[in-house]
């Protein structure tokens, strides 16, 4: 694979700035943040003073520990524009959550927060071993979804040649990978997997292709899955995370050079962990719920937001700002089976490690009697014997009973069996009767 490394003089000063300067800007920022939202957000102003606080009180980062936190309930409760921090009028462009269950969240950006997220992706892209000249194939949905005009904007703000295809139509994406050549592609994990068994159905070798970069988010995946990718594609395979709450694509993201999860961009974002339990935040190493405080926003800034997000903050390495290590899960797609916790992600790094089987699967819960049951349904991958199958299977259970501690069942099924998506991919299909 190409080094993609950056040379001196790519990175802004602010990525290598020291950790006194950086601290010192996100100070000064923090206290501008959290005395816009007061001033300008009835739900903010309400929550401070039943919280007994007052932006005055908050002067130094350590003083955000003692703010109220922001949910998404909060976001819904002030549906549509209620969380906004200006006039309507001056709100550029709004994004929305697709909302499963009753209404979506609205997030709004003013023209200065829209110049800020196309920074912010510039910068993450760049990371990622983009630079300008490139050409983007962006596989994000575009609309209410943020991925789409998120990758987009930050991919122009570098100066790349951006193909906006959107998710779908995975026979085209193919064709025009291959007629328009791009370097870069910006796309979830689970359908870059659609795409490789497209273009091995049409008989094209994916290691083949013109693509020296995946930027691959808006959905867990594990390193596992980046060796399938890196190995499938011969292309570099790199991580970018963030949520619609708190700008869209960009709130943190890999440096190639490293791959050793998401630098944090906290001269916008500042980052907190907590205990989800007991919400008391918990010491940079320590497993827990990634909290977030927009430091630049204007149209939408956003306090100690609970992004359900479990991961570790850790010490800068490519950059001074610290990282995040790749997300572990959402606390909602917390499996608890017969008293055991498990992610999807735990189920995907054994199903990596079993060469029969394709890493397209999902986690089915049913109910036996008062039992919940887990059915891992799993591919087999394409020319591989029915025994090898079946072994893999047997074998998939005997792992995750002994390295997680829970009997499931495995069904492996032929290729092109379990349920594909164009943008994040269901990993959990819940049957159990609603009580
Ligand atoms: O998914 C924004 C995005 C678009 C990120 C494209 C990266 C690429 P939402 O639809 O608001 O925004 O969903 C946010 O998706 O809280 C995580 O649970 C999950 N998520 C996003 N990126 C990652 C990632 C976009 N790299 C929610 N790893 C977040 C794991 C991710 N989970």
């Amino acid at each position: 694979m190409l080094d993609l490394s950056p040379r001196p003089g790519d990175l802004e000063p602010i990525e290598t700035a020291s950790l006194d300067e950086l601290r010192s800007l996100q100070q000064s920022r923090l206290r501008d943040s959290v005395q816009h939202a007061y001033d300008h957000v009835p739900h903010y102003r309400a929550a401070f003073d039943a919280a007994g606080v007052h932006p005055h009180d908050v002067t130094s980062l350590d003083d955000l520990a003692t703010l109220p936190f922001t949910t998404k309930a909060d976001l819904r409760a002030n549906y549509p524009f209620g969380m906004f921090a200006v006039p309507r009028e001056h709100v550029a462009r709004v994004h929305a959550s697709s909302g499963t269950t009753g209404r979506p969240t609205v997030v709004g950006y003013t023209r200065a927060d829209l110049e800020m997220w196309a920074d912010v992706v510039a910068r993450s892209i760049r990371a990622a071993g983009g630079r300008a000249g490139h050409i983007l194939h962006n596989a994000y949905g575009y609309g209410l979804f943020t991925g789409g005009l998120g990758a987009h904007a930050g991919a122009e703000r570098l100066g790349c040649t951006v193909v906006p295809v959107s998710g779908g139509m995975t026979e085209r994406q193919v064709q025009l990978i291959e007629d328009f050549e791009p370097d870069i592609i910006t796309v979830t994990p689970s359908y870059m997997l659609s795409v490789i068994d497209e273009m091995e159905r049409q008989g094209i070798d994916p290691r083949a292709t013109s693509l020296k970069v995946g930027i691959f988010g808006a959905e867990p995946w594990t390193n596992d899955m980046r060796r399938e990718m890196e190995e499938r594609l011969d292309m570099h395979a790199v991580d970018i995370y963030g949520l619609s709450e708190v700008i869209g694509p960009g709130v943190a993201s890999e440096c190639v050079e490293t791959k050793d999860g998401l630098t944090v961009w906290e001269d916008h974002f500042y980052p907190e962990v907590v205990d989800p339990i007991t919400l008391e935040p918990l010491p940079d190493g320590e497993e827990g719920e990634l909290v977030f405080t927009s430091l630049t926003k204007q149209a939408m800034p956003i306090i100690r937001y609970r992004t359900r997000d479990l991961t570790r903050l850790l010490p800068g390495t490519a950059r001074t700002m610290r990282r995040i290590e790749k997300i572990t899960g959402r606390t909602d797609d917390m499996i608890i089976l017969r008293g055991v916790n498990l992610f999807p992600t735990q189920i995907e790094e054994l199903v990596m490690g079993l060469a029969p089987l394709s890493p397209h699967f999902q986690c089915v819960l049913t109910r036996r009697g008062s039992m919940d049951a887990m059915t891992v349904v799993v591919e087999h991958r394409v020319g591989v014997a029915p025994d090898a199958a079946t072994a893999a299977g047997a074998e998939l259970e005997r792992l995750v009973k002994n390295r997680i501690g829970v009997s499931i069942d495995v069904d492996v099924l032929p290729p092109d069996s379990v349920e594909r998506s164009v943008g994040k991919m269901r990993r959990i299909v819940d049957r159990r009767p609603k009580t």
